[in-house]
């Protein structure tokens, strides 16, 4: 059909009694909604920052305002553009928990992949699967679909973390399961770290064990080794969008550490500011070191350790280190499955020297 001769859905969507028989009838005509068909990605989640001053206060007062009880104690971070949606971004949740000493967040499994990023304290653990993976603050730990898990601190200290999960994109693929286990804390099976012992060593995996996993099998990327891995390349030239940026990859492919969910770890030195680019898909920042901003899309997002930062899909995005120290970013993206379904498309600003006109501010809370 000619595009001038599509009827206007304003003139006629339940206008006439045909349009009237259609909608009773459960149909709708291609061209009352083919404006849905967008020439480039606009999403309804909105780019959006959560400021670690705030959070921080909230996630303490959690620990006494709400028991750990069954449900684990994380405050779940809501895009305020999704509309009530358990959703940070459109495929991923970012939440902050908070574990006091002595406490026990009860074993459980569910088909969304989780990670931890280690914010505060040290000494706590997850068990998956019978192994305890214990925290030091900057940990990348896994929590893979369907793995039993616990948490648990035997320390003095609080440990906080971030949490992140693809809960919103399972949500669209009617995929769910939840167990919580009968046992509080199944039996521990494997030693200690038993994954990094295995897995932890770059290029050298064991020999015996055959076969892999669709996940990592490694389940801790400890912090030491990926500001090893940083410090490494700091005077190196890196992307001048992403400075120099790390993936966290499968031991065994090289490839994402979840099949839902990447993973990278960015420094962005003193005084840089990156060039400004668009991709496809979602991501999720925390800020590890560092102070610095992020323009999204016009939009300057002023940043500091802790803060968690959402960026849309296709928006152009540029990140920059102001402050005097050089700055790191945590960063979980669902790159993986973009990647895995044809749909990975990147362009680069390319005008005004790579750099946005910023127009506007965020203001933490208010946006
Ligand atoms: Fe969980």
């Amino acid at each position: 059909m000619n595009a001038l001769t599509i009827p206007k859905p304003e003139a006629n969507s339940g206008e006439d009694a045909f349009h009237r028989r259609i909608h009773q009838n459960h149909m709708f005509g291609l061209w009352e909604i083919a404006s849905q068909m967008t020439p480039h990605p606009q999403p309804q989640m909105l780019p959006w920052l959560w400021d670690w001053k705030t959070t921080e206060s909230l996630v303490r007062e959690s620990g006494t305002a709400v028991p750990v009880g069954e449900e684990r104690r994380a405050m779940q971070l809501f895009n305020p553009g999704l509309s009530g949606a358990w959703a940070t971004t459109n495929t991923l949740i970012a939440a902050v928990q908070v574990l006091l000493p002595g406490e026990v967040a009860r074993s459980h499994r569910h088909t969304p992949a989780a990670l931890r990023f280690i914010l505060e304290g040290s000494g706590a653990y997850t068990a998956v699967e019978g192994e305890r993976v214990m925290m030091e603050p900057g940990d990348l730990i896994l929590t893979p679909s369907w793995t039993w898990h616990d948490h648990g601190n035997e320390t003095n200290e609080t440990v906080v973390w971030m949490d992140g999960l693809d809960v919103p994109l399972v949500k669209a693929l009617n995929t769910m399961f939840f167990n919580m286990n009968p046992k509080q804390q199944p039996p521990l099976t494997e030693p200690i770290n038993g994954s990094q012992r295995l897995y932890g060593h770059g290029r050298l995996s064991p020999t015996w064990i055959k076969g892999t996993t669709l996940h990592s099998p490694l389940l801790l990327y400890a912090w030491s080794q990926t500001l090893e891995a940083l410090d490494a390349l700091r005077d190196r030239e890196a992307s001048p969008f992403e400075g120099v940026a790390l993936e966290y990859t499968h031991p065994v492919t090289g490839g994402p550490v979840l099949p839902t969910i990447g993973c990278q770890v960015q420094l962005i030195r003193k005084g840089e500011a990156l060039q400004a680019r668009r991709v496809t898909g979602t991501s999720i920042f925390c800020v590890v070191q560092g102070t610095g901003h992020s323009v999204i899309s016009g939009k300057s997002f002023a940043w500091t350790r802790g803060d968690i930062l959402a960026l849309p899909s296709w928006a152009l995005h540029e990140h920059a280190c102001t402050g005097p120290q050089d700055a790191i970013l945590f960063c979980m993206t669902d790159r993986p499955v973009i990647k895995a379904l044809g749909f990975w498309r990147e362009e680069a600003y390319a005008d005004n020297g790579g750099h946005q006109k910023v127009s506007e501010e965020f203001q933490p809370g208010k946006g």
